[in-house]
């Protein structure tokens, strides 16, 4: 079998293992350890200068290959074209995107620098997985570097309508960057109809063929007997304990703008507002661990929701008990999966999403005999798949602040009945499935659009 390639600008810390995997390594890892593996990126360091040569480091099956960016290009490319003009834009959010020429420079001359550290280690049988939004030039990067390779990139955030994504600047170059790939995978019918359109309409009819849904899953077996082994544990009993016979609604995010957190809040405050009888009954532990801090969209949502979360708390809590607990530091998986087995209810309200595995994963660590409710935004990924869902326009507070009640009062039979509806979904469209359908797209085994979806 020939060696696999995977290009992510994060790749994950070898000696760390599972408790901090982010969703991409935890994917990966069936086909990292089945075969000979490279894993290249950035080093997640900043230095002078963006590295010319990768520094190496093997563990099992995989080698981890990695660069430092420089401080121009960590601004440039990553705080600034990618964080600030493509994450808003794929998500929607043309508004709030920010548009420098300055960052477009980083960010192709970060995707050549890329092609250029890794190209010296490639073999001529390697089949090279690239993915996500930073890396749109790297293929035709390579190819200019003589590349002959099989090339696959994966976009695991959202791809929007043609009219929102040209209002990028350099729209054109980028979808001409994209049809240097061999197959292109998204994560839903409507992501992979919305780049076939922008691709043919640029010219480019034969790439918007080589466009595939191919929609992620997780660990599933893995996470279920993770949560359960884990609602033993001294965090988690010391959680229940507290909760003193309430019940737990819960929410795991990065801190970022595109989860719909203001408005989660705002719509559990409604709940309480509307439908009195619930205050008293249900804490809502919110986890937001910062992230890209020092973009700045990333600080005025943080302000945001300190002060969200301060006033529902301040109108509403008792001497003993506060409706909203609020975490910005990272939890540990391991315990973030015991916490999601007690909760009763799950809350997975992102304005866009790609994909949402956090809604698979409350899925997932639920108790099979007293399964909770998963309350899901319609314009998740995940809300393709899972249909046993509460499912809710996370951009309207009082629709969470309904859903949340018909959650608080569903019978166990309902909540069992959609709950195995979720769980058969989860667990049938693994993570290593998704790898492996979408290797074997790329491979030739089949045409992409077939073997999506
Ligand atoms: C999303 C993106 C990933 C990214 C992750 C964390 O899931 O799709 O590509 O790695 O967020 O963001 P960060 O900027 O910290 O890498």
């Amino acid at each position: 079998m020939s060696r696999l390639v995977v290009v992510a600008n994060r790749v994950p810390d070898p000696r760390e293992g599972g408790a901090t995997a982010g969703g991409l390594a935890v994917a990966m890892k069936d086909a990292l350890a089945k075969r000979d593996s490279l894993w290249f990126g950035w080093s997640g360091k900043t230095a002078e200068e963006t590295g010319t040569e990768a520094a190496q480091v093997r563990h099992g099956s995989t080698t981890y290959a990695t660069i430092d960016l420089g401080h121009d290009d960590y601004r440039h490319y990553y705080q600034g074209f990618s964080n600030a003009a493509l994450w808003p834009v794929l998500h929607y959010r043309l508004g709030i995107a920010r548009f420098d020429r300055r960052d477009y420079g980083g960010y192709t001359r970060t995707n050549a620098a890329f092609a250029a550290a890794l190209a010296p280690l490639l073999r001529p049988d390697d089949t090279i997985w690239i993915h996500d939004f930073h890396l749109f030039l790297m293929a035709a990067e390579l190819r200019r570097l003589g590349c002959r390779q099989r090339i696959g990139f994966f976009l695991h955030v959202p791809f929007p309508p043609r009219s929102v994504f040209n209002g990028l600047p350099h729209a054109a170059q980028l979808l001409e960057g994209l049809a240097s790939m061999d197959a292109i995978g998204v994560q839903t019918e409507d992501d992979a109809e919305n780049l076939r359109g922008a691709l043919i309409a640029g010219g480019m009819g034969e790439a918007a063929m080589r466009v595939g849904a191919f929609a992620i899953g997780i660990d599933a077996a893995g996470f279920a007997s993770l949560a359960a082994r884990r609602v033993g544990s001294k965090d988690v009993v010391r959680l229940r304990d507290s909760l003193a016979g309430r019940s737990l609604a819960i929410g795991v995010d990065r801190l970022d703008y595109t989860k719909g957190l203001p408005q989660r809040i705002a719509g559990f405050g409604a709940m309480l507002e509307r439908f009195p009888r619930h205050r008293g009954k249900i804490t809502f532990l919110q986890v937001a661990p910062v992230s890209r801090g020092d973009v700045a969209q990333y600080r005025t949502l943080r302000r945001e929701l300190d002060e969200g979360v301060g006033r529902i708390n301040g109108q509403m809590a008792e001497p003993d008990w506060a409706p909203i607990r609020y975490i910005t530091r990272a939890v540990a998986r391991p315990t973030i999966a015991g916490f999601m087995r007690v909760a009763r209810i799950g809350l997975v309200t992102p304005l866009r999403d790609g994909m949402n595995l956090v809604a698979k994963e409350f899925v997932a660590a639920q108790d099979p005999v007293d399964p909770g409710v998963l309350v899901l935004s319609r314009f998740a990924g995940a809300a393709v798949e899972l249909d046993g869902a509460l499912v809710v326009n996370p951009l309207d507070p009082d629709d969470i602040a309904e859903a949340l009640d018909v959650a608080m009062d569903m019978p166990a039979d309902e909540r069992l009945d959609r709950w195995s509806r979720m769980w058969a979904t989860v667990r049938a469209n693994t993570a290593a499935a998704w790898c492996r359908r979408f290797l074997s797209a790329l491979e030739g085994h089949e045409a992409v659009a077939e073997a999506g979806s």
